[in-house]
Order: C-alpha cells, then structure tokens, then sequence
C-alpha cells in the first residue's frame, strides 16, 4: 500500500509507546478507603472480600504501609455500635468517638500522610439515612435538608478539631458546602479542605460497602438526594454550584460507569476531579478474577487508567495499596 500516514509507527517499541503515552498512573493518583471499628482485631469484610475492618492499631499500620507505597492519603469509614445510632446522629460531632481518635492515632503516627473524612449521617443514624428523617402524618419519609446541614457542620468541625487534613461531604443535601465552609471559617479552619461528593448517583454498585458498615437505609431509598443514573447535565449543575459554594476539590462516584460524567466534570470546572471506583465495581473485578474469568491485577490497573483518562486527578479505590504495589514491580 502506499501509505504515508502509519499510526503503528507510534506503537512500534515500548521506548516509542512510553514517550507517546497520554496518561500515566502512580500511586500519588490514589486515595486508600479505610474501614474500622472499635473492636481491638481486625475482622475481614464478609461483603467485601478481600477488604478489612480495622482496630485502630491495624488502621495505623495499614495506612502507613500504603503512605510508603506512595499512597498520599486515607479516607476514613467507620462501622458505628449499634447502640451510639440515633434519630439525631449525636455521635457523629462526639470529640472522643471513633473517627476522631483515628484520625489523631493517624496523624501521630504518620504526620506527611493526608487524612481525608466522610461527612455525613448514615454510619450514626438510626434510620440509615444520611440526613435527619421525618415521618409525616401520611407515613411519608422525609429528608430534612437545612436540619441535616447544620448536623454535618458540626460533624466537619469535630473532624477538623481532630486534625482531618480534606472534610469530604457524601451526604448530597443542599448548600452544605458554603454552610461548611463559613462553619470552618469561624472556627479557624482556613487550611482545611472541602472534596465534595458532588455527583454522588443513587447506585446498586454501593451494596456491598452498606453491607461492611451496616448502615443500608432501613426504610427507603436514597432517590431524593443521590442523583438519578439517567442525569448528566444534572452533574454539572452540582459541581458549578459546590465551586461556587466554596469546594475545594469535587467528586464524581461511581466512577468505571459514570466516565462521561467524569469528562464533563472535567471541562466544566478547574478545581482538581476526585473520582470513587466503589464497593461494587471492586467486588465485579475481584469476583471474575476470583473465578479464573479474568486477570485481576490487569483488569483492575486498566480500569483505574481508563478513570485517569476519563479526566480524574485523584482516584479513590479499594486497589489502592495492591496498585501501588503492582505499580513498583
Ligand atoms: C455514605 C457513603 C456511601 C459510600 C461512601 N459514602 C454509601 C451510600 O451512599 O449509601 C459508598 C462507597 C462504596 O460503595 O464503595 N455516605
């Protein structure tokens, strides 16, 4: 043939694909999830192969070994007693509770390492929720926006006093970035960081993660403050709106189903993209891999680079720590 134009040339050595690769991943792109609870051992995940609850000693030294991997930072989830869940989420701003023991355990032990919270009530509420519920006179459930607002304010705060590096709302109420923000403020906080969750979908691929922690709805879905799968411009309604509001960094979840999402995040806004590969896109890898269907390290690192392509600066993902590994080898 007479062709001019080759696009294998590109291709042709590995010297030649590394110097035209577009994207590359390192362990800086991740953030590792953490779960814990009070317990003094560490429990495996009976939802989530492959993941481990961790005693705060367990915690300590998992996120360190990830932290020397080159893993930047941790975001925190705790499993709650049954007993310390009530309407009103109390335990969640409780200065001596588990997470903000966890985060000073961390930032002794590992002062360089970034640690990252979850705000928001589902792990402490009694109705699983991650707002205040109400029930009218119908039977109806309700979802109180400003009163949860003012809740995850002080739940931000309590984090901070502990020494929480980003605050990371998860919650999708309304107005709680700019409501946390002059929360933060006024209480000294400038150098803590808002990352929100502000194209959080209503989605299956959660399961597995409400089954670690307990804290699945007990009545209801989360349809009135996750978004709608079918939304896209929606997304961009959100992220516009929590820049405007004050965030720091914006995030889309999931992340492998929702990589347009990701890409018109990207053009809309210069604020860094975080996005959450979550329980579920974790568990269809590790199941398929599990049963020989698949090669797990390969599927698991194409997936995070098709995240990282898609427009993501910051990837949160179980992987985390494997691929850092996988990485240096
Ligand atoms: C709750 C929260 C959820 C996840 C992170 N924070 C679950 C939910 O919204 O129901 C899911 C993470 C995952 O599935 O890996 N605020």
């Amino acid at each position: 043939m007479n062709l001019p134009i080759r696009p294998r040339r590109n291709r042709r050595t590995p010297a030649i694909r590394a110097l035209v690769r577009e994207n590359v991943l390192t362990p800086g792109d991740f953030i590792l999830p953490l779960f814990l609870h009070e317990d003094a051992g560490d429990t495996p995940i009976a939802s989530m192969p492959g993941v481990t609850r961790w005693s705060l000693e367990g915690l300590v030294k998992e996120a360190g070994e990830a932290h020397a991997l080159g893993v930047p930072a941790v975001v925190l989830f705790p499993k709650i007693e049954e007993d310390l869940k009530t309407p009103l989420a109390e335990e969640c701003h409780n200065d001596d509770g588990l997470v903000p023991r966890a985060i000073r355990a961390l930032k002794a032990a590992h002062p360089t390492l970034c640690v990252i919270t979850d705000v928001a009530l589902d792990p402490y509420n009694s109705d699983g929720h991650d707002g205040v519920v109400r029930r009218d006179e119908h039977g109806q459930l309700h979802i109180l926006n400003d009163e949860t607002v003012e809740i995850l304010c002080q739940q931000a705060l309590c984090h901070a006093r502990a020494g929480a590096d980003i605050v990371s709302p998860s919650d999708m109420m309304d107005g709680r970035i700019a409501a946390m923000r002059a929360a933060l403020d006024a209480e000294g906080f400038q150098n803590v960081s808002i990352l929100s969750y502000s194209a959080k979908y209503a989605s299956a691929f959660y399961g597995p993660f409400r089954g670690a922690l307990d804290s699945a709805p007990k009545e209801g879905d989360k349809k009135t403050y996750q978004m709608d799968p079918g939304n896209a411009r929606e997304a961009i309604r959100e992220v516009l709106l929590d820049e405007a509001e004050g965030a720091d960094m914006v995030m889309v979840k999931p992340a492998g189903p929702y990589l347009d999402i990701i890409a018109g995040v990207r053009e809309c806004t210069t604020l860094p993209v975080a996005a959450y590969q979550v329980s579920g896109e974790y568990l269809m890898i590790e199941s398929a891999a599990a049963a020989g269907w698949v090669d797990g390290k390969a599927i698991a690192l194409e997936s995070l680079m098709g995240i990282k392509r898609a427009g993501a600066d910051m990837i949160l993902t179980y992987y985390a720590k494997r691929a850092a590994q996988w990485l240096a080898s």
